[in-house]
C-alpha cells in the first residue's frame, strides 16, 4: 500500500499541504522546528486515528484555526481509497470513501510503522513505552485491539474511581466483570502476537550485529492467565482499595528483552540498546509483510542521528530491500543512504514543497 496523494490543512503548523508523494522514498528535509515531525503526526493520525505526541485533539488544530483535517488517496491491493480525518468544532471526524466510518469500517486501508527518536530509548524506558510498542504492532495486525485497549482503560479509570470514592463490593465487581473480558482479549492479543514476533525479532537482530550475541523478547504478563483476571481483582479488592488503584492487570505487563539470557535493561551497552530497538522495528514490519500479507507505510523521524554509523547503514540496507513506501525526516541529507527512487520535500515554516532537482 502506498500514498497517491496527501492533503492537511490546518495541522499543527502545517496550514496547507498538498504532496504527490513518491511510491518507495520520500525525504522531508529542513530544520529544526519547521513541521517535518508535524507532517509524520499528521500520516500517523490519518492512519490510525490516534495522535503520535498530542494529549489532546485540539493541540492538533493549528493556532488561530477552528478545525484541521488530513486526507489521503491509498493504493492498495490494485485499489484506490480514500481516506480522512477531521477535527470541527472539537469533534473528530473519520471518513472511508467519502463516508463518516466508525473505526472497525475505517481501518484496513493504511497500516503505518512508525520510528521515532524516543523509540531509540525503548529498551531503558517505562514498561508503559514498551506496552506502547507492543499495542500498537498488534493493532497493525488486528485494528481491533485498539478498541479492546481502550475499553479496558476505560474500565480500569472506573475501577479505581470507585475504589476510592468507597463504592460497595457489589458495584466494584461489576466493573471488575466488564474489567475482565476486555482485559483477556487485551492480554491473548498480546500474547499471540508475541509469538510470531520472538523469531523474527532475533533473526532481526542477528542481521544487524552478526551470530555471537543472541538477543531474546517476551512477553511478561503481570497475570499470567487472563482466565484469572475477575477472581485475581476479588481477592485484591480491598488492598487496592487502600491503594487507591488496581496493582494488577494487563495495564502493568512488560515486554522483556534480553541479551544472552541477561536483562537488556540491566545490561546493555548503548550499542546493544540501538540494534534492539532497530530490530524490534525490522521485526514489527517483517511480521506485517511476511506473515500479514501487508506492506506498512514507514514513518521514520530523524532516526538517523540517534543511531551510530554502522546501524544506520543496517537501517538503510533495510530499507532498500523493504519494497513499500517510506517517510523520512532529517535536519541533514548526509546521513541518507538513498540514490534512487527518492523524491525531496523541503520542509520550511510550516511549508512542504519539492526540493528542486527531485524525481
Ligand atoms: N497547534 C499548533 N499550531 C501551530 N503551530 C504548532 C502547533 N503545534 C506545534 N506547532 C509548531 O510546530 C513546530 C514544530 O514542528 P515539528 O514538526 O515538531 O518540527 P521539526 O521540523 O523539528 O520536526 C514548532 O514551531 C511548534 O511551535
Ligand atoms: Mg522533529
Amino acid at each position: 500500500m502506498h500514498l497517491t496523494r496527501l492533503l492537511i490543512r490546518d495541522f499543527r503548523n502545517l496550514a496547507a499541504v498538498d504532496l504527490t508523494p513518491h511510491a518507495r522514498f520520500n525525504v522531508l528535509a529542513g530544520d529544526n522546528g519547521q513541521g517535518k515531525t508535524n507532517l509524520l503526526e499528521a500520516l500517523y493520525w490519518l492512519a490510525t486515528l490516534r495522535p503520535l505526541r498530542a494529549a489532546r485533539l485540539r493541540e492538533l488544530v493549528r493556532w488561530g484555526a477552528d478545525g484541521t483535517s488530513v486526507s489521503a488517496r491509498v493504493r492498495a491491493d490494485g485499489l484506490e481509497h480514500r481516506l480522512e480525518v477531521r477535527v470541527s468544532d472539537g469533534d473528530r471526524a473519520a471518513l472511508r470513501e467519502g463516508k463518516s466510518a466508525r473505526a472497525a469500517e475505517y481501518f484496513g486501508a493504511l497500516a503505518v510503522v512508525v520510528f521515532t527518536p524516543e523509540d531509540v530509548g525503548l529498551v531503558g524506558a517505562s514498561p508503559q513505552a514498551r506496552r506502547g510498542f507492543l499495542d500498537r504492532a498488534v493493532f497493525n495486525t488486528r485494528p481491533v485491539h485498539l478498541g479492546d485497549v481502550n475499553d479496558y482503560r476505560r474500565a480500569l479509570d472506573s475501577r479505581n474511581t470507585l475504589l476510592r470514592q468507597g463504592a460497595s463490593a457489589a458495584v466494584v465487581e461489576a466493573y471488575e466483570t466488564t474489567l475482565a473480558g476486555a482485559g483477556g482479549r487485551v492480554m491473548r492479543s498480546r500474547a499471540s502476537y508475541v509469538e510470531r514476533f520472538a523469531p523474527v525479532f532475533a533473526s532481526a537482530f542477528r542481521g544487524i550485529v552478526g551470530d555471537d550475541i543472541e538477543a531474546e523478547v517476551r512477553y511478561r504478563p503481570s497475570v499470567e492467565d487472563p482466565s484469572t483476571l475477575a477472581t485475581l481483582w476479588a481477592s485484591d479488592r480491598e488492598r487496592d482499595r487502600q491503594r487507591g488503584f488496581t496493582q494488577q492487570g494487563p495495564h502493568a505487563d512488560d515486554l522483556e528483552l534480553k541479551l544472552l539470557g541477561r536483562s537488556a535493561r540491566a545490561y546493555a551497552s548503548q550499542g546493544q540498546r540501538r540494534a534492539l530497538v532497530l530490530a524490534l522495528k525490522i521485526a514489527e514490519i517483517r511480521v506485517l509483510t511476511e506473515t500479514a500479507g501487508l506492506t506498512p507505510v514507514l514513518l521514520l523521524d530523524d532516526v538517523s542521528s540517534e543511531l551510530d554509523a554502522v546501524r544506520n547503514e543496517r537501517l538503510f540496507e533495510f530499507l532498500h530491500g523493504f519494497p513499500g513506501q517510506v517517510f523520512i525526516t532529517t535536519t541533514d541529507a548526509a546521513w541518507l543512504r538513498l540514490e534512487r527512487d527518492v523524491r525531496t520535500f523541503s520542509v520550511a515554516a510550516g511549508q512542504v514543497i519539492p526540493a528542486a532537482g527531485s524525481d
